[in-house]
């Protein structure tokens, strides 16, 4: 028998978590649908799987990562998707399963200290694909959230790899402005499939940069992302004949697109005598973008 102060203690904690208990069961219907599944399916437990009647199972809806068997391998039930948590045994027991080419995994990279890592629907494949609406999908699953979201539209791969299509500029060259004899750098990334090429001119002049001019030299690099290319224009110890409009060309077999951009050069003396207050450019420091990041990743 306990004495009475533990018999008090006893009779709270369970006052306690009859409460929580009822807290939860009033919060079901909230959230999304897996945690709802997951909860419903904790109060179920006990309730072991009875004969299996295919005409009771709901008719599951708008799965955007197809179906799967539920817990008692008898009724259809929406897969998770992409991102959202799952049960790492695949078993359907909590969370529930992952769609097609998804996979539990536990991903325990990008985790702040102290974080516990949740296992999550990831995808099998990161291989972009073309859909006949000709967009470019990231890899399958997204190809499938997008296709079963929109069933009538019958969206196909058309092929594996990016949609064919003219370059895009991501990151154009910005407007810079600078007193003679510093060291200026225009950038220009690029995405395009099949892969662009990119050039630089100067408006006025009918010839590519750097042409001989020894003070102006152009580097290229793939990268950042998949399927692009990054290009940048230096000059160094500007002079005031430098200034002009100048132009990121990038093209390949399907078409061209340009991007310019305006260099203004000042001398001390009219910089000193304007005394106007310039807008500050973001001057894109070559150096800096090609030292710092070692995790380049090009293609
Ligand atoms: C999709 O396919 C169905 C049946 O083959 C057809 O009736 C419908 O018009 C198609 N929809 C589109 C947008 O092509
Ligand atoms: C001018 O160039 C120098 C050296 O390249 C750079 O540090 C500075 O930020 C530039 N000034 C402006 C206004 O962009
Ligand atoms: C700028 O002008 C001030 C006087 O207005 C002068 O003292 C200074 O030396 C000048 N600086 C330059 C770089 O010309």
């Amino acid at each position: 028998m306990p004495r009475p102060a533990n018999l008090l203690l006893f009779q709270t904690t369970f006052l306690l978590l009859f409460l929580c208990w009822d807290v939860l069961s009033r919060a079901l219907p909230i959230g999304p649908d897996y945690l709802q599944r997951g909860w419903q399916r904790l109060l179920e437990e006990g309730e072991s799987c009875v004969e299996c009647k295919l005409e009771d199972c709901p008719t599951p809806r708008g799965c955007l990562a197809g179906v799967v068997l539920d817990a008692c391998d008898c009724c259809w039930e929406c897969a998770n998707l992409e991102g959202q948590i799952c049960d790492l045994d695949n078993t359907n027991h909590f969370y529930g399963k992952c769609g097609d080419h998804l996979e539990c995994r536990l991903d325990s990279g990008d985790l702040r200290h102290g974080e516990v890592p949740e296992p999550q629907c990831t995808c099998l494949s990161n291989q972009a694909l073309c859909g006949s609406d000709g967009k470019t999908y990231a890899q399958i699953c997204k190809f499938q959230e997008v296709r079963n979201s929109h069933p009538e539209t019958n969206l196909t791969v058309t092929h594996e790899g990016p949609c064919e299509s003219e370059p895009h500029i991501i990151l154009p060259p910005y407007d810079i402005w600078n007193i003679t004899g510093q060291d200026v750098v225009f950038g220009c990334e690029v995405f395009a499939y099949p892969m662009a090429s990119i050039e630089w001119r100067k408006e006025g002049l009918d010839m590519l940069l750097p042409g001989d001019d020894p003070h102006i030299s152009v580097q290229f690099r793939g990268g950042p992302q998949k399927y692009e290319v990054t290009s940048w224009l230096q000059i160094q110890g500007v002079r005031v004949t430098d200034e002009g409009t100048y132009r990121c060309f990038a093209r390949n077999n399907i078409g061209q697109v340009a991007a310019p951009a305006n260099l203004l050069v000042l001398t001390p003396d009219q910089l000193n005598m304007t005394k106007l207050v310039l807008p500050k450019t973001s001057n894109q420091g070559l150096d800096e973008d090609m030292e710092s990041d070692e995790s380049y990743d090009y293609y």
